[in-house]
């Protein structure tokens, strides 16, 4: 009897301790919590921020789904029967598509979702902005995750708004730079061994530039070869010649140069064929040709002419880059190319180098042409939100590439920053005589 006594008394007081300390922890959290935020935005999160959107996810679910017509009704038939019989019992509640488990992310959370029979990823992705207007976060991105589940990726606050310095320092993996940073608060990186070419457009001061800027500063530290075509007389990309292994400032001068890099990528290939390889990683690492990527800031100034001669250069020009980016990659040649306007009007070269720059980075632009050229062969939600982006957000891209797109914003890296860089590095910079061409 008395055992049993105290075992009660003992069983009582304990949940009541815990209920304590949780009340202690909890009003200690709230009074801490907009210092916490400020100071260690992702330990509130995942502290106070998180459980309440959490919450308000599974309280939502069901009005949520049904207000955006996803759900659907079940068995109408049985339903007119039970009403018939009237033994009290409420009608079904319509079937609304199953939520998997909430999973928090450093500034979001992400769940998936099973889809109903009929029922396509297009139409939770036109409820996306009522999913973040509930659960009061900033923005709802809904993709394709298999057949039948969708994806869904919450971000509660916009992470591009702050502007950011870079972390990384040093070499880093070759030809692997952290530029800036995605809307999921994740590192922006560009891999040119996954993603050789690149197509950068934006209108002017729209963030071109600083991109390459944080590209390059990433890249010279490691072992590469950067070579630059910046027909701005030099303008944009004379900022880094310490490091770069060749530049051409005009025209004529690009035309060669551009024949050089191609007859450089069909020396390698004779190296490759004879080393029984098919690119040159194939090649032991001494024989391996240095990776070389060429930066050509502002294409228009390739492809646009006033006259008979410069339509033949700009012709010269139009199909060196074409080859190089067709055989480029498996042979250790990457391209980054910008330009404010890559429309079809400056001619049919574009439309062509555009199919092989696989990935692509579209900032705020001046006319929808543009934003087109770059995403429109990809979700016209991409196109949305680069039209969406304001001038007051400079650095601020959508980045598309063939598994789907996402919006970013570069570090930024001012010209000052990207020019010491070049200056620290450029003892790295490879002699690559067969690209020192002449005028003749
Ligand atoms: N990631 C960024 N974060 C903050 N500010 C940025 C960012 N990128 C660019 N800016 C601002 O926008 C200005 C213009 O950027 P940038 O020179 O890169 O534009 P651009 O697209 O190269 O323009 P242009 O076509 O005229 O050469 C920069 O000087 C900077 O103030
Ligand atoms: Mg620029």
């Amino acid at each position: 009897m008395c055992l049993a006594s105290s075992t009660t008394s003992a069983g009582a007081s304990g949940p009541s301790w815990v209920l304590v300390v949780a009340a202690v922890l909890v009003s200690g959290l709230l009074l801490a919590g907009p210092a916490l935020r400020r100071h260690y935005p992702v330990a509130w999160w995942l502290l106070l921020g998180f459980p309440v959107a959490a919450f308000r996810v599974m309280q939502t679910w069901r009005p949520l789904m049904a207000g955006c017509g996803l759900a659907v009704s079940r068995r109408p038939a049985l339903t007119v029967v039970s009403g018939l019989v009237g033994n009290g019992a409420p009608p079904p509640q319509p079937r609304v598509p199953r939520r998997g488990l909430i999973r928090p992310t450093s500034g979001g959370f992400v769940l998936l979702v099973r889809l109903l029979p009929g029922q396509v990823p297009e139409d939770v992705v036109k409820a996306a902005p009522a999913m973040a207007e509930s659960w009061q976060v900033h923005a709802v991105r809904v993709t394709s995750w298999k057949p039948g589940v969708v994806r869904i990726v919450a971000s509660a606050s916009d992470p591009l708004a702050a502007l950011r310095t870079p972390k990384q320092r040093g070499p880093g993996h070759l030809l692997r730079v952290a530029v800036g940073v995605l809307e999921t608060g994740a590192a922006w990186v560009v891999d040119l061994r996954g993603v050789p070419h690149w197509l950068i457009v934006g209108a002017t001061r729209s963030g071109k530039s600083t991109l390459i800027n944080a590209l390059v500063a990433g890249l010279a530290p490691q072992h590469i070869a950067l070579v630059g075509i910046d027909c701005k007389g030099g303008m944009e990309l004379s900022l880094y010649e310490p490091r770069l292994s060749a530049l051409a400032t005009n025209r004529e001068q690009a035309v060669r140069l551009l024949a050089a890099l191609v007859n450089l990528t069909l020396d390698r290939m004779s190296v490759c064929r004879a080393a029984r390889v098919r690119n040159v990683w194939g090649l032991p690492e001494k024989a391996r040709p240095v990776p070389v990527v060429v930066i050509v800031d502002e294409i228009a100034e390739l492809f646009l002419v006033a006259s008979r001669s410069e339509k033949d250069e700009a012709q010269a020009a139009g199909t060196a880059l074409i080859r190089l980016a067709q055989l480029g990659a498996a042979l250790g040649v990457f391209l980054v190319v910008a330009g404010q306007r890559v429309g079809s009007d400056l001619g049919p070269g574009v439309t062509a180098l555009r199919a092989q720059l696989g990935g692509r980075v579209c900032h705020r632009v001046a006319d929808p042409g543009t934003a087109e050229m770059a995403l429109g062969d990809l979700n016209p939600d991409a196109l949305k939100a680069a039209q969406a982006i304001t001038p007051e957000q400079a650095g601020t891209a959508v980045l598309a590439s063939g598994d789907g797109w996402e919006r970013a914003r570069s570090h930024l890296i001012t010209e000052a920053e990207a020019e010491a860089v070049a200056t620290e590095y450029a003892h790295l910079t490879p002699v690559l005589s067969e690209l020192h061409v002449e005028a003749p």
